[in-house]
């Protein structure tokens, strides 16, 4: 008998042929996010899970799926997961890391640029039928090129920020729990900085770092004032690491210039406060959305559910203690 696995959101056709050709497949392809109670149900009787962010894997779930063996995230975050408790039933978790790096720098970019050089401000007044002519001071922003950019999260996505930035002849500082390698730091031409001296200095900060107890309102009232008045915050990681409501009133006080964000505490029920302003640049948490990016993230996460349940260790294990 193949193993029942549930896939809890709409995936491409190419991977749900792939997983039905290994699985008894249950599949949720009219993309309904399925709250706590309705995943559960799903849940019970399966062997494996291909989740998103959107699915709750918490213990409650777990208790109630006694043959669960696999969990596998169609995301590099997974905080929507309860890692230690998936441990400690011994039920494989893995994630989606490396196919979307370069995308996902992609957008962080696409934030940094639009915030600075107020683009979608600037439709909106297009849109809105008030350009009647040019002005020397229309929609001044502010430069990118030979700024400073100040990273939080010096791992594969934050590397691949940094890259970009050679481009623009910026100067890269960057903060992380432990320093990268020297030649890395070298050919990105990226120098380590403490968080205080980061927010200090940076034009531009940007955050890459996981959604973890420890990074919760990581950005607060106290670093957005150590911030420059001048500086602009993305955010295109996970809600949470900022604190929203200390943002909204920061962007109001003009504490800093801008923000761009794709990611939000409590999503999709944002903070109205953010639809009030005109310096912020809100995105639907798109950051890995190119055709081929989620391509690859569906698959990767349908390869890591078959290698498990077929008793091997799945490429992108993230406990792989339970191997010993
Ligand atoms: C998307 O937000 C991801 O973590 O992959």
């Amino acid at each position: 008998m193949k193993p029942k696995v549930l896939v809890t959101r709409e995936v491409f056709s190419e991977t749900l042929a792939y997983l039905n050709s290994h699985f008894d497949i249950e599949s949720n392809q009219e993309d309904y996010i399925l709250e706590p109670d309705a995943l559960i149900e799903r849940a019970r009787d399966k062997d494996g899970i291909i989740c998103c962010l959107t699915d709750l894997i918490d213990k409650r779930l777990l208790a109630h799926c006694p043959r669960l063996k696999i969990v596998a995230n169609i995301a590099v975050g997974y905080n929507n997961i309860d890692l230690a408790a998936c441990s400690a039933r011994s039920v494989m978790v893995t994630n989606t890391p490396g196919v979307l790096d370069e995308s996902t720098a992609d957008l962080a970019w696409a934030l940094m640029l639009s915030a600075a050089r107020r683009v979608t401000e600037a439709q909106s007044y297009v849109d809105a039928g008030l350009w009647k002519g040019w002005h020397m001071r229309q929609l001044l922003g502010v430069d990118i090129h030979h700024a400073t950019l100040g990273i939080f999260g010096m791992g594969r996505i934050g590397q691949a920020i940094a890259r970009r930035a050679l481009g623009f002849s910026m100067r890269v500082i960057y903060h992380n729990r432990t320093r990268v390698d020297a030649e890395i730091e070298r050919r990105l031409n990226a120098a380590y900085a403490s968080k205080d001296e980061l927010l200090a200095q940076a034009d531009f900060v940007v955050l890459q770092l996981p959604y973890t107890p420890q990074t919760h309102h990581f950005i607060g009232a106290m670093e957005l004032d150590k911030m420059k008045a001048s500086a602009i915050l993305v955010n295109s990681t996970r809600g949470g690491v900022v604190d929203d409501a200390a943002l909204i009133a920061a962007l109001k006080a003009g504490t800093i210039r801008a923000a761009g964000l794709d990611v939000f505490e409590n999503e999709p029920q944002i903070n109205t406060g953010f639809l009030e302003l005109k310096n912020v640049v809100l995105l639907p948490h798109i950051g890995s959305s190119t055709e081929v990016t989620r391509r690859a993230m569906a698959m990767l996460a349908a390869r890591n559910a078959v290698a498990g349940l077929s008793g091997a260790i799945p490429p992108n294990l993230l406990n792989p203690n339970l191997f010993g």
